[in-house]
């Protein structure tokens, strides 16, 4: 969780520069408009992001957040030895799953970002314009409205805090869309419980069509988790000075939640990949004297309490090191 993701400052010294010269009082105020709106959990009808000034805001507040839980994503993708070439981006707004692809696929050669808001995208080229990787500073950023997107096919394909700004049957019509589009798809959503549901919702639709699950889920059976609980995962997100001053937060840093699905297309694992599983980790650790005791979701289907003990040597070494939402050592 306090892994920096790549890039991370170069983003964040592009949205500094993006911001500078707009008014910090309409900036806070649309922030504040924007937390209001997107704790309601409602489809939108008409777009969120309705100015340029929204757009900053949205930048400014939450991109370095959806970027660093899609920099997990993508870091996760990369040990399951994906290494995709080119990535499309459905509601891609300003570019965050751009950035978290670019600074972990050195395999890249194209990168597409398309959503219904102009001032969203045009901030998005601008912020990529000094980009520290060539694909990025390439991306295309291009208007499209989900329903008639282009067709643009992907090795990768991400939806990310999407579909909590559709009903549910546009939710179902945009994951098919991408699953017609990628070999790869994955799914970002904050990690609420409603958050957790849609995701739950899109999981079912990928096994019901044949696909492999490669994260978070160790197993394709129902999930465990009881009432009350819900699989999410946080990745450290650090502020900038105008980040705080913009949510009027005191803390240099906050902890993302996100809840997360990603799922290959018949045929595009290695079949040993496919099948390589461990635990998931669920909660933070506990890191006692001699031992390491861990909440998991086990490849069996089932979740519960996991003990790695000095005993076990270079395994309670790695799991010293483990954080919640890697892989059990
Ligand atoms: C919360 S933002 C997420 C942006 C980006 N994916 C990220 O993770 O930072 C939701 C994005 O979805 C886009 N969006 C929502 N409904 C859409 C639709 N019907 N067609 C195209 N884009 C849509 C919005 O314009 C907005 O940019």
């Amino acid at each position: 969780m306090t892994r920096t993701p790549a890039y991370a400052a170069e983003l964040r010294a592009a949205l500094t520069r993006a911001v500078r010269g707009i008014d910090e009082r309409e900036l806070v105020r649309a922030t504040e408009a924007l937390v209001a709106r997107y704790r309601s959990v409602a489809p939108a009808p008409v777009p969120i992001l309705a100015s340029r000034v929204h757009v900053m805001a949205y930048a400014a507040y939450r991109m370095p957040a959806t970027h660093a839980a899609l920099a997990r994503v993508m870091d996760e993708l990369a040990d399951r030895g994906l290494a995709p070439r080119s990535l499309l981006d459905l509601g891609g707004g300003t570019g965050a799953a751009a950035w978290a692809a670019a600074g972990t696929f050195d395999s890249l050669k194209s990168i597409t970002v398309l959503d219904q808001v102009e001032d969203a995208l045009v901030l998005g080229r601008e912020l990529v314009a000094d980009a520290p990787s060539g694909v990025l500073a390439r991306t295309t950023f291009r208007q499209a409205v989900a329903g008639s997107w282009p067709d643009v096919g992907a090795d990768l394909v991400t939806v990310s805090y999407v579909l909590s700004e559709l009903d549910e049957a546009q939710q179902e019509a945009l994951v098919a869309d991408a699953m017609r589009r990628g070999r790869i798809v994955v799914i970002a959503e904050p990690g609420t419980p409603d958050g957790y549901t849609r995701v739950l919702r899109v999981r079912s639709a990928l096994l019901a069509a044949g696909w492999t699950l490669v994260g978070p889920c160790p197993h394709a059976a129902d999930c465990p988790l009881g009432q009350g609980d819900w699989c999410h995962f946080a990745a450290r997100v650090s502020r900038s000075a105008e980040h705080r001053r913009l949510k009027g937060a005191e803390l240099s840093y906050e902890d993302e939640k996100f809840s997360w699905l990603a799922a290959a297309a018949p045929g595009v694992l290695e079949p040993q990949a496919a099948h390589a599983r461990s635990g998931r980790i669920l909660r933070h650790p506990l890191k006692r004297k001699g031992f390491v005791e861990f909440q998991v979701c086990r490849p069996d289907g089932t979740a519960g309490r996991e003990v790695i003990s000095k005993k076990a040597g270079e395994r309670y070494r790695k799991a010293r090191d483990a954080e919640w939402g890697d892989v059990l050592p």
